[in-house]
């Protein structure tokens, strides 16, 4: 017969998630324990199973109770992991600190977990020194999109995030910088060369613009339009850019204010997917909610892409990794479009970052003429860890090296320009937009 020892070795080596499973005492008090014996069992009925050892306190009230609860832990939970299997001295009560939800059949049910079941126990079965015990579910809730808790080799972890094949490119900023620094005269040549590399381009801001001469005047002689994105910040101004045939409006929303959020979802119905949502400020201290809930919103109306531009520069690596884990699986399929500010040089490992947490698709700008992440600097990181990017990286970096000049601009990107006056975000009636609602 195998040793203790071995058993234990083999079973350290297979990776679980991890639950608190929870129940009652005769007195209606709640318990629970960590488990991670936590098994999908039958669809139809909904049936899970647990294994618990025999001698513990857990084990005693379920079969004495009949019911019990699982809530699944996310990567962030690792020391309500360690409280619930007792490996935390002087814990008063395991379940202080936490907001819980209390269940059809009483139990407690984790309020921050990934998900959680509410069980009513079915059947019981020996195993060994111990149950397993199988529940029908009566409720359950999947409450928060994040990644799970992991345990392996006796260790609490998460998933090392893999990057991605392939990573797509657009470039939002060259053309502001170009007009910015009084280099109209190159705008032409460059975002054309720019789109021929097969990355796409914003050609124009119409956000200004009232009627089709100057929506015309602006983007007229331009192709492919189809290759193209325009800034608007109305309705009216997407309809004209997408009679033109430009492929995609660009849309300027603050997350912060639940009107405009609210005017977008008004302006984007029936041109949902060709429209991308940029949320300004998203890296912004204290956003986080706000800026979820957004994503959540313009996710459900089916828009082409939400865009988290870096727009003052404030992202910070940790900001990016916390707020990018959680906005791509909110977004989930409605792909997220990140464009980085290279404050500090730091562009890089944020794109990294940002790779890591699922990111497909970056707004950069050619030669980092606005203060964002170069294309080809990004280009390189690409290419460095093999990530496919659909465009001629020959091509856009010797259009960068045509337009570098000596010194960088560490200043405004031309969203942040915008976003200061006020004059491209989208028409919520309030006071300071600026254009007709369409
Ligand atoms: C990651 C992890 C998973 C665990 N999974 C189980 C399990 O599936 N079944 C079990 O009987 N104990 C499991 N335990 C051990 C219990 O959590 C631990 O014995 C707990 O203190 C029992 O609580 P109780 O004595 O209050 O009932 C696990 C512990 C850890 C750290």
């Amino acid at each position: 017969m195998i040793d203790a020892t071995t058993f234990r070795d083999v079973m350290s080596q297979w990776p679980s998630g991890v639950t608190v499973v929870t129940t009652l005492g005769a007195d209606g008090s709640r318990h629970g324990m960590t488990a991670s014996s936590f098994s999908s069992v039958s669809l139809d009925p909904p049936l899970v199973s647990i294994c618990l050892t025999k001698t513990l306190y857990t084990h005693r009230l379920i079969r004495d109770s009949g019911v019990f609860g699982i809530s699944v832990l996310a990567k962030d939970q690792a020391e309500v992991g360690r409280r619930f299997a007792g490996m935390e001295k002087d814990v008063a009560s395991r379940f202080s600190g936490e907001s819980w939800t209390t269940g059809e059949t009483g139990v407690a049910l984790l309020d921050s977990a990934l998900g959680w079941f509410d069980c009513r126990l079915l059947h019981e079965y020996p195993g060994g020194d111990h149950t397993i015990f199988v529940g029908e579910v009566v409720a359950g809730r999947a409450a928060r999109r994040s990644a799970p808790l992991l345990f392996h080799s006796r260790g609490w972890g998460q998933f090392a995030d893999v990057l991605p094949d392939v990573a797509t490119l657009s470039d939002g900023g060259v053309v502001g910088a170009l007009v910015d620094a009084g280099r109209s005269e190159e705008v032409v040549e460059v975002t054309a060369g720019v789109a021929a590399a097969g990355s796409r381009v914003r050609i124009a801001d119409l956000s200004r613009v009232r009627s089709a001469e100057e929506a015309r005047g602006l983007v007229g002689s331009w192709a492919p339009l189809d290759a193209a994105s325009v800034l608007v910040s109305d309705r009216r101004q997407a309809d004209l850019a997408l009679a033109l045939g430009v492929g995609t409006v660009e849309l300027v929303v603050d997350p912060g204010r639940r009107d405009q959020v609210d005017a977008a979802l008004v302006a984007v119905d029936g041109i949902a997917a060709r429209t991308a949502v940029h949320l300004i400020s998203a890296f912004g201290v204290e956003r986080l909610d706000v800026v979820l809930e957004a994503v959540q919103r313009l996710a459900r109306a089916g828009v082409a892409e939400i865009v988290l531009p870096d727009t003052a520069g404030s992202a910070t690596p940790l900001r990016v990794r916390a707020l990018l884990q959680e906005a791509v699986a909110i977004a989930r399929p409605v792909p997220l479009r990140v464009g980085l500010h290279d404050r500090d040089r730091l562009g890089l490992v944020k794109a990294i970052i940002a790779l890591k947490s699922g990111v497909r698709h970056f707004d950069t700008t050619l030669a980092g003429l606005d203060g964002s992440v170069a294309t080809e600097d990004l280009i390189r990181l690409l290419e460095e860890v093999d990530v496919d990017t659909p465009v001629d990286p020959g091509l856009l970096i010797e259009l960068a090296r045509g337009v570098r000049r000596p010194e960088r601009d560490g200043h405004s990107t031309t969203l942040t320009t915008l976003a200061k006056n006020g004059a491209a975000l989208i028409d919520a009636g309030g006071p300071e937009t600026v254009g007709a609602a369409g």
